[in-house]
């Protein structure tokens, strides 16, 4: 008994390390040249909400269409004033996460909370590019 408990624990233990591994995690490089720049609670927002479908390796090809946060790093004044528009624009209508993701699983939702940092980091960048 013991030791099938133990057994139980020692896999849930490499599930989870497994899992935290494969969650994709948005890292400024350090030969990032671009003018959009992330607050430390933006990237906490974008990492836990943002991350599964805008990554270069997602399986979801509209999303890496519209936005691929990696690229962002590289962005010029225009692509970024762009990029946080549209960004804007999803937080002010709650497009993001999409719909559908939202229903089926309601804790990938933005709370009000990260909506509000998102859009604080969004309206700073902005002002300060403009
Ligand atoms: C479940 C996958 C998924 C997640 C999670 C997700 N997105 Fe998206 N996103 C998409 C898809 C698909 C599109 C393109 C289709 C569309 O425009 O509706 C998109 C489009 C966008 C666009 C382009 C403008 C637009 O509305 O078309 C922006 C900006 C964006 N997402 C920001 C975000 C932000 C910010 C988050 C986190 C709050 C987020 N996304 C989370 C799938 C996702």
């Amino acid at each position: 008994m013991m030791r099938s408990a133990l057994f139980l624990f020692s896999m849930l233990t490499i599930a989870s390390i497994a899992n935290a591994q494969q969650k994709q995690v948005l890292v400024v490089p350090a030969d990032a040249q671009g003018v959009l720049k992330y607050s430390p609670e933006a990237l906490k927002v974008i990492n836990s909400k943002c991350m599964n479908c805008h990554t270069p390796t997602s399986k979801d090809e509209d999303a890496k269409e519209a936005l691929i946060w990696e690229e962002t790093f590289h962005y010029g004044k225009k692509l970024a004033l762009l990029t946080l528009d549209d960004i804007l624009e999803s937080l002010e209508k709650g497009e993001m996460p999409p719909k559908e993701t939202v229903e089926k699983t309601p804790s990938a939702a933005l709370t009000k909370a990260e909506a509000a940092t998102l859009k604080a980091w969004v309206e700073t960048s902005l002002a300060k590019l403009e």
